[in-house]
Formats: structure tokens, C-alpha cells, sequence
């Protein structure tokens, strides 16, 4: 007995099935698209075309950097946006040192400056007798912390550990301690919070504060 499907269907038949057919792939591309988007958004960075934007520091921590000698400290700052991570208004210090030494400093951080002295990166690391660091750890993106005792920072998560300088003593962090752009405007002080991208020695921004 021959087989039904094999039979000739009517056009209409045909042309019926034609459309279920292409229905049915339209149908999944729309569901594949709308599950596809989020994911995709997800994974870029939320980076604003623009220039990262100045952010306020707390001025009683500003005065204590200004007044320390070797220990560093930790400021808060205002966020009033947010980057691709971090959400608007959610709280956020920076590391500050008094950099005495500009000369040692440059000779202990030469990932930051070129043999002829000046700065690899867009802007001063050095600035009014400060340097800056992200709080970020450039290993995998944990908070690190000064530990007195060892007069270095470390990184709870793998260990990795940065001179008062910022400069990479151990761990598997490729590279020393993000500095971040600072300077003082009418008496306030106020820096740039800028990203970048984990586990690289090099630094890529993967976000800001525009
Ligand atoms: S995140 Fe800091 S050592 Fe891994």
C-alpha cells in the first residue's frame, strides 16, 4: 500500500504546510532573538562614548592623606552614576599615598612610565604629590587592603600582594595596582573612576564613571 505522504497533496495542502513551516522557523528565530538579546547585554560593558567624569572625594579623608607620611589611606568617594558594575550612589573608596620620593616612585612603578619619564597612561600618575589607586585588585577584580604590619597591600582572594607604591611583590596579579587620574579643584579634591580589564599585564578600559 502506498504511503499517505507520498501521494500528490493538493497546492493548497502544500502551500499550507509551507507556511507552518516557515511559521515555525520565524517563531524560533523571535524566541532565540529575544533570549539572545539580554545575554549579549549582559556581556558589554556599559561604556559611555564620552570621558570619565570627575568624582568628589571625602574631604576629611582627602585632609588625612594630606597629612600622612607612610601609611595610606583609604577615601571614600561620590558616585553619582554608575559604571557597567557598580550601581548609582552605592559606596566606593580609592587608596591615596603621599608620594615623597617621586623618583623612586617612578623607578619602583616602571609599568607606568616610559624611560623618558613620562606617564604610558592618558594621564598624570603622579599629581599635587599624590598617586591614586583603584581599590580594585588587578588579578580578578576582588577588594584588596593595607596591612600595616607587612606595610603592603593584599588580596584576600589568591594572595597577591603590592608595595606602598603599588608595585606587583607577589601573587598571580600580572601587573601593580590600577593608579586612577586626581586632581584638587577650589580645595576639593576629586578623582576619575576608571576600570580595567582583569588578569592582563596590560590595561584595558573596560569601564568608567562618564
Ligand atoms: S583577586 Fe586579588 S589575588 Fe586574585
Amino acid at each position: 500500500m502506498q504511503d499517505e505522504r507520498s501521494q500528490p497533496q493538493p497546492p493548497e495542502e502544500i502551500s499550507r504546510r509551507e507556511w507552518m513551516g516557515k511559521a515555525t522557523i520565524s517563531i524560533g528565530g523571535i524566541i532565540g532573538l529575544t533570549l539572545a538579546i539580554p545575554t549579549m547585554a549582559a556581556l558589554v560593558p556599559d561604556v559611555d562614548p564620552g570621558r570619565p567624569a570627575w568624582t568628589g572625594m571625602d574631604e576629611t579623608a582627602w585632609k588625612h592623606l594630606q597629612a600622612a607620611t607612610d601609611t595610606p589611606v583609604q577615601i571614600d568617594i561620590q558616585m553619582h552614576s554608575k559604571d557597567a558594575y557598580l550601581t548609582a550612589g552605592s559606596p566606593q573608596s580609592v587608596w591615596g599615598i603621599k608620594v615623597k620620593d617621586p623618583k623612586k616612585f617612578m623607578r619602583d612603578r616602571s609599568d607606568l612610565f616610559a624611560a623618558s619619564g613620562e606617564n604610558t597612561l592618558p594621564y598624570p600618575v603622579l599629581n599635587i604629590g599624590f598617586a591614586l589607586f583603584s581599590p580594585i585588585c588587578p588579578h580578578l577584580g576582588c577588594y584588596y587592603d593595607w596591612k600595616p604590619m607587612f606595610k603592603r597591600f593584599a588580596c584576600p582572594c589568591h594572595g597577591s600582594q603590592f608595595d606602598r607604591n603599588g608595585a606587583h611583590l607577589a601573587g598571580p596579579a600580572t601587573r601593580g595596582l590600577d593608579p586612577l587620574p586626581l586632581r584638587e579643584q577650589d580645595g576639593i579634591a576629586q578623582c576619575q573612576w576608571i576600570r580595567y580589564s582583569p588578569t592582563v599585564p596590560s590595561r584595558i578600559v573596560v569601564s568608567y564613571i562618564g
